[in-house]
């Protein structure tokens, strides 16, 4: 993994214009980050998905399970965090007696065993069987793991994808899915533009921070010697394309060393790294994307201000 990071920095750092992966923001700190950023008066998207998880648990779980699905399925989660919004789909799940087995598939050790932990406390029942990975990995066992599926990607994950890599992360979720399997993926939703913009650039400084932790990762992971006091968080939304995009700005002209590269980067005063894609989505494009990568929504819940839609797509 550290090897891949440094790879994946290498590359990222030597392209113009500069740019990370998102992926690398969850080391424990950034999990601990994003865990604040979801608590933010300004960051909507955790409540309005808890909303419709909340309203329509019910509705949500018949729509997992069509009609002919029998017998014992597995419930597997990419990216599942702290599980929040899933367990209340467990405790419906539950209540009405199906027979399941639930994988949450996180990139941040620390997440996973948080989530093993509070999961043993609230559902003692329940099997488990937690898997550290990143996407490439969690596809990789998806599609060797036999039975019923029922996949989840909540939280607007999927908005992190530019939309080249979107389409065929879709078409690499869509092809082990049987008739009878569902997935069921959260779309952040267009709504006024400067809520947006304001969910990434909190008062309190704490997305800031979470941005920010990638260079301190990059300087305790692989030796680097970012000076934090230079860079500074920005974000940009685009009403007309919906791209959500967040950047590190170099506030001076400035020379960073990597000792695990061997290797110095120059930047000049206010270059850019590209950092992350949080898109944001039309209902109507959100059935345009099922439908290339041969899904048919199957349901589409929303919350009741319209902010968050959470789909069930199936072949
Ligand atoms: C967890 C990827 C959905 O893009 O909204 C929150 C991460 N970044 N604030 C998002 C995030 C900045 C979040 N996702």
């Amino acid at each position: 993994m550290t090897n891949d990071f440094a790879r994946h920095v290498a590359e990222g750092l030597s392209r113009t214009p500069k740019t990370l992966s998102s992926m690398y923001f969850y080391d424990t700190k950034g999990s601990q980050l994003f865990q604040q950023i979801m608590a933010l008066p300004e960051y909507y998207p955790t409540r309005a998905e808890y909303g419709v998880f909340a309203a329509q648990g019910a509705a949500l779980v018949a729509a997992l399970s069509p009609p002919e699905a029998t017998g014992p399925f597995s419930l597997v989660e990419l990216g599942a965090g702290d599980g929040l919004k899933t367990k209340l789909l467990i405790k419906e799940l539950l209540a009405t007696g199906q027979d399941f087995s639930y994988v949450p598939v996180d990139i941040s050790p620390s997440a996973i065993d948080g989530l093993r932990d509070s999961l043993k406390q609230e559902f003692p029942p329940l099997r488990v069987e937690p898997l550290v990975a990143d996407y490439g990995a969690a596809l990789a066992a998806l599609a060797t793991r036999s039975g019923r599926k029922a996949v989840l990607f909540l939280g607007s994950n999927i908005g992190n994808f530019d939309p080249a890599g979107r389409g065929a992360f879709l078409a690499q979720l869509a092809a082990p899915l049987a008739p009878a399997d569902r997935l069921l993926v959260g779309f952040d939703l267009r709504k006024d533009p400067r809520r947006i913009r304001a969910a990434y650039d909190d008062a309190q400084g704490v997305t800031a921070a979470f941005n920010l932790n990638l260079l301190a990762r990059l300087n305790r992971e692989l030796g680097a010697d970012f000076d934090l006091t230079h860079w500074q968080h920005y974000p940009e939304y685009d009403p007309t394309t919906g791209a959500m995009r967040s950047f590190l700005v170099s506030t001076r002209a400035q020379t960073v060393r990597i000792a695990a590269l061997a290797q110095t980067f120059d930047f000049a005063a206010w270059e850019t790294i590209h950092t992350e894609n949080s898109l944001k989505f039309s209902p109507p494009q959100i059935t345009q994307l099922a439908a290339e990568a041969g899904l048919r929504v199957a349901g589409f819940f929303t919350d009741a201000d319209g902010d968050f839609a959470d789909v069930v797509l199936g072949l």
